[in-house]
């Protein structure tokens, strides 16, 4: 039996199989722990299940000696040091394809909002403010037909250009097309990179200006892929015509933060994966994970597998 931690209660019950098998402790708190709090939880630890919100560095690596299998509950793993991880030998496993539907379609559900203008519609609905039926109200952009280009096509890049073709929009990736290219051909830009050292900033004033002044930015990925001040002042100077945004950098921004006055953004919470399915399934994945992991066998899942 081994000394298991688990950072936050999960969604499903494969944690009971888990439980089943090791001594597991699970953070109580709605938020996530202190790095000191998490460098206590899983000083004696070998497993530790840990989400995007904790980061695995040197300090929480020196402190907990005996670990020896991570299960990210994420497919990102920028909150992890994997060189570090790979040196100490730490198996390191992640939750792939389970969100990739449902991330997909919160892009797909972005760029719609926002190129319809959804909140201010509702928002105006609500407030009294639909007087009558408007000829040159809420006029919003056209997705079926436009130019939609995808930054990064792995899993889920590609599960939103099947979207896309229901909507007999012309696809562009970075598979294909340079980036500076695709920036200026497209009416919507989708980001699905993940966060590394190259893709840091990736999006900053320089490829703002890039693209069309009608063109709207949507990303799912990780926030600092995008430059939030240059984001800001695209937005308010109308480079761009909108974006919307799953992520931020940092998550949550802190109260008053003026990425929320800014006019056509929308800022959802990080819920790109935010499915009861998918998120049930992420559990499953993790604990399949930490179980091959603190058995000494090949994780089915492993981080950059
Ligand atoms: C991930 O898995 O990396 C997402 O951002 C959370 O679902």
């Amino acid at each position: 039996m081994a000394i298991v931690h688990v950072t936050r209660a999960l969604p499903g019950d494969a944690l009971e199989r888990l439980r089943a098998a090791h001594e597991v402790t699970v953070w109580p708190g709605a938020l996530p722990p202190t790095p000191e709090q998490l460098r206590e939880s899983v000083r004696d630890a070998q497993g530790l299940l840990c989400l995007l919100t904790d980061r695995v560095d040197r300090a929480l690596l020196d402190g907990a000696p005996a670990l020896r299998a991570i299960a990210n509950y994420a497919v990102g793993t920028d909150n992890i040091d994997l060189a570090l991880t790979r040196e100490r030998g730490i198996d390191v496993g992640v939750t792939p394809d389970v969100l990739t539907e449902a991330t997909a379609d919160l892009a797909f559900a972005l760029l719609l909002a926002a190129a319809r203008r959804l909140p201010q519609a509702a928002a105006d609905a609500r407030a009294g403010r639909w007087r009558t039926w408007e000829p040159a109200g809420w006029l919003g952009a056209d997705v079926h037909g436009a130019t939609l280009g995808i930054v990064g096509f792995g899993r889920i890049g590609r599960a939103l250009a099947r979207r896309a073709e229901g909507f007999a929009m012309t696809v562009r990736s970075t598979a294909d097309t340079p980036l500076d290219e695709l920036l200026a051909a497209s009416d919507f830009v989708s980001l699905h990179c993940p966060l590394t050292e190259r893709t840091r900033g990736l999006i900053g004033a320089d490829a703002l200006a890039r693209m069309r002044c009608g063109a709207i930015l949507i990303n799912t990925a990780r926030g600092a892929v995008v430059d939030q001040d240059a984001l800001r002042a695209a937005l308010e100077r109308g480079e761009i015509a909108g974006a919307a945004i799953d992520v931020t950098d940092p998550e949550p921004p802190p109260p008053g933060d003026p990425i929320f006055d800014v006019p056509n953004l929308i800022v959802v919470p990080h819920i790109g994966s935010a499915t009861r399915g998918a998120r049930a399934r992420m559990t499953e994945l993790a604990v399949e994970n930490l179980l091959a992991g603190l058995d000494g066998r090949a994780m089915p899942h492993p981080a950059g597998g």
